[in-house]
């Protein structure tokens, strides 16, 4: 063996064994591996280990990011406990389960819904929209006609806890996003296969108790996310009006295509935040994902609470993302 495989093995069982993800990105950083060597590999917001397992599923098998991304965000969309992703979300102030959605494949083409009610996979209904429309994102009652037409059931996606929440926020009514609600909130996925396709997706039933109409950053290419094939992909999670206004996601791209790895990439965005918006950065919580093409990973998040799940090379795992407050 030698001594550079062997530094790397013995550095990779350090970093199981640790699990600190200073190790594994100082191995990141260190390793001038063939491009293909830490691929295929997926990242999701927050610990979404059965998302990510969803997407492993695909990769393992040598199939398309596209596929992968898709396959992992309809797992907390069909999850009735998840209270901040499709069935079983949150609804608006007037009881409404609206949500939001986008998805971008290995060409650069996306595909996006927003403020779309009653149809449990919107992940798959912004990919038809991207395979089989010429637009990318459409909304309301146009989105739904349209799923419906691609055959997707009409379903009632408020659940009776959901239905309960919100009875109880009736009685002050008063809108303030919780910060690391529950540690979950949208689902930003983003994976890079074994032949160097990289493609992400992101869901949300956007912020609980929000108003009518109201839709986040998800649905936003470049905002809750952005994939670039000759680059790498990322996806944000928490507060969508802060990440909407500084189009985070594609920011976070570029800084990778400038050469940063993700998790310096995520950290430059995350400062950006903090210092454009000092009051609404101490108050509430942005976290971005990122994958380069080479499957390096990174988060990064203003407040401390974030986590993110990647799997990669067999081993599915959540890390604790660094962030720009301290506890
Ligand atoms: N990040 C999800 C939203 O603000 O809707």
């Amino acid at each position: 063996m030698n001594s550079r495989r062997a530094f790397l093995e013995h550095t990779l069982l350090g970093a199981i064994t640790v699990g600190t993800l200073d190790f594994w990105n100082a191995i990141a950083e260190h390793t001038a591996a063939p491009p293909n060597g830490r691929l295929p590999v997926v990242i999701a917001t927050w610990d979404n280990q059965k998302a990510t397992d969803a997407a492993w599923q695909v990769l393992a098998k040598g199939g398309r990011a596209l596929d992968a991304v898709e396959a992992g965000a309809r797992i907390p969309e069909a999850d009735p406990m998840d209270t901040s992703v499709g069935y079983g979300g949150f609804p608006d102030r007037d009881g409404n389960v609206t949500l939001d959605a986008c998805i971008m494949d290995e060409f650069g083409k996306a595909g996006s819904v927003a403020f779309l009610q009653h149809i449990l996979h919107p992940i798959s209904v912004a990919r038809r929209v991207m395979e089989k429309t010429p637009h990318v994102l459409l909304v309301g009652d146009g989105a739904l006609e349209f799923a419906l037409a691609e055959g997707f059931k009409k379903e009632n996606l408020l659940t009776e806890t959901a239905r309960k929440a919100w009875e109880e926020w009736k009685i002050k009514s008063e809108y303030k996003p919780v910060i690391n609600i529950e540690r979950h909130d949208t689902i930003g996925i983003v994976a890079v296969d074994d032949q160097q396709r990289v493609s992400g997706a992101c869901t949300t039933s956007g912020m609980a108790f929000k108003m009518r109409g109201r839709v986040g950053d998800s649905p936003i290419i470049g905002a809750g996310m952005f994939s670039d094939n000759e680059v790498g992909a990322a996806a944000a999670t928490g507060l969508g009006e802060m990440v909407l206004r500084t189009l985070g996601s594609f920011l976070l791209v570029e800084e990778m295509r400038r050469g940063k790895h993700p998790m310096k990439a995520a950290e430059t965005v995350v400062r950006r935040l903090a210092q454009k918006y000092p009051k609404e950065a101490r108050e509430n919580q942005v976290g971005y994902v990122a994958i380069d093409k080479k499957g390096r990973f990174g988060g990064f998040s203003l407040q401390p609470g974030f986590n993110y799940t990647v799997y990669q090379q067999g081993v599915n795992r959540v890390f604790e993302a660094d962030s720009f407050f301290k506890k």
